[in-house]
């Protein structure tokens, strides 16, 4: 069955002896129906032969940034916007190591950097190389960008070493490109998240605000995107990268977050809410800094409510979007969730014990029950990204009841 048919894949090798496999890769790829276009790094050369990899692709090969030639049939811009996946193997310690850093220093690398299509690696090394914290941290840093990583598989290596480091057998490879093509529930809905803290201003040097990281509403991001939905993130103030694929809108207050929120929410099909908003901000902000008096020991900032966003979206008479919360707790968790799933009037909940030490709030675990109107199910302690892709899909499943 022709899985990938009309499916546009840039397959860069660079230099490993796994690239004698991608011969047998690419006529697989391409008996399903894909069409492959073959980039080489110079070091891949070492290995197999651009003529070869021409032969199984039935496409020229492109290999230099700087030929006048080649970058008049299709240069690494075009080559990067043709792409539906840019798909790496084998995956060098080097070429992960450029990725990292976001160099473009060859075509392949110029290719993955001006391309907004996904990117997968499939590393190749030997087993050290890839136990390397360098290459360990690339790799968690290339995956927090939303880069797909595909494998490595474990067992004995060219040099005779055993152990992580054989890139995936082509058949294995070619599986993950047939999943990541296959139907995807999120296809063709749009989803507005809101992530991290709001910072409410007291004086121009300081502020309210909580211990969101935003990783939770991150993942959430991720995993939609992964899931075929097309993205808008609404940050408060964090230091984490942009998902690959994801409008990214920064915000600084719950009155800037309300305002963006409102805007997106009316144009998408759902909205999640999974900022954690700040339901007071002082009164007036002082115009200098407030100084310190030796009046009193004391002093009294007034506060006044914020917006309640999600409120407000959920009771939209018009376009108004499939709506989840989530409800931080400390302390009766389930009851303080359902009562603000009817009180807002929401879709759905996602209630989180943030009491719990290692889940909640800047961590990296999380362990959810989310509830709805007539059903509920417990999301058990699990990365952030399993969570958040498990939450997606039950959303994804509750757009079609
Ligand atoms: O960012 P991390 O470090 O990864 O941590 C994740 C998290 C703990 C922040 C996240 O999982 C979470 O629970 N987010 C919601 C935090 C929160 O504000 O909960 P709440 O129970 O106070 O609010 C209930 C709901 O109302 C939330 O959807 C919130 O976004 C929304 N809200 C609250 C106040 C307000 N003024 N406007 C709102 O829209």
């Amino acid at each position: 069955m022709q899985t990938l048919s009309g499916k546009k894949i840039v397959l860069g090798l660079s230099g490993g002896i796994a690239a004698y496999k991608c011969a047998d890769l690419t006529r697989r790829l391409v008996e399903r129906g894909a069409e492959v276009h073959v980039i080489m790094t110079e070091a891949a050369k070492e290995f197999i032969t651009p003529l070869t990899m021409q032969a199984v692709s039935g496409r020229p090969v492109s290999d230099s940034l700087l030929d006048p030639a080649a970058e008049a049939s299709m240069g690494h811009i075009e080559l990067a916007k043709w792409a539906d996946l840019v798909l790496v193997a084998p995956a060098s310690a080097d070429m992960i190591a450029r990725t990292a850093a976001g160099m473009g220093n060859d075509l392949l690398s110029t290719c993955i950097l001006a391309t907004s299509s996904p990117v997968a690696l499939s590393p190749a090394m030997n087993q050290q190389m890839y136990a390397n914290i360098a290459t360990q941290e690339n790799l968690q840093t290339l995956e927090n960008r939303g880069f797909f990583i595909w494998g490595p598989a474990s067992g004995e290596q060219a040099c005779g070493d055993i152990g992580l480091g054989r890139m995936l057998e082509p058949i294995q490879i070619v599986e993950h490109c047939e999943h990541f093509f296959s139907h995807k529930p999120m296809q063709g809905k749009s989803v507005v998240i809101t992530a991290g803290p709001t910072r409410e201003a007291i004086d121009p040097v300081r502020y309210i605000s909580n211990h969101s990281s935003g990783k939770m509403g991150f993942s959430l991001a991720q995993a939609a995107i992964n899931l075929g939905a097309n993205v808008t993130l609404i940050s408060g103030p964090v230091s984490l990268p942009t998902p690959l694929g994801v409008t990214r809108i920064d915000v600084t207050s719950a009155e800037q977050m309300c305002e963006q929120a409102i805007h997106f929410a009316k144009k998408n099909d759902i909205f999640i809410g999974c900022a954690a908003v700040a339901d007071y901000r002082p009164t007036t902000i002082a115009q200098q800094k407030i100084k310190k008096t030796d009046k009193s020991n004391e002093m009294t900032i007034t506060m006044v409510k914020n917006p309640d966003i999600i409120a407000s979206i959920a009771s939209l008479k018009t376009s108004r979007p499939f709506t989840v919360g989530f409800a931080a707790e400390t302390q009766d968790v389930e009851r303080y969730a359902k009562a603000k799933l009817i009180k807002k009037n929401l879709d759905m909940i996602c209630a989180n014990d943030v009491s719990i030490q290692g889940q909640g709030f800047n961590s990296e675990d999380n362990a959810i029950n989310v509830y709805w109107k007539d059903g509920q199910q417990a999301l058990p302690l699990n990365s952030k990204r399993k969570v958040a892709e498990q939450i997606i899909t039950l959303i994804a499943t509750k757009l079609d009841d």
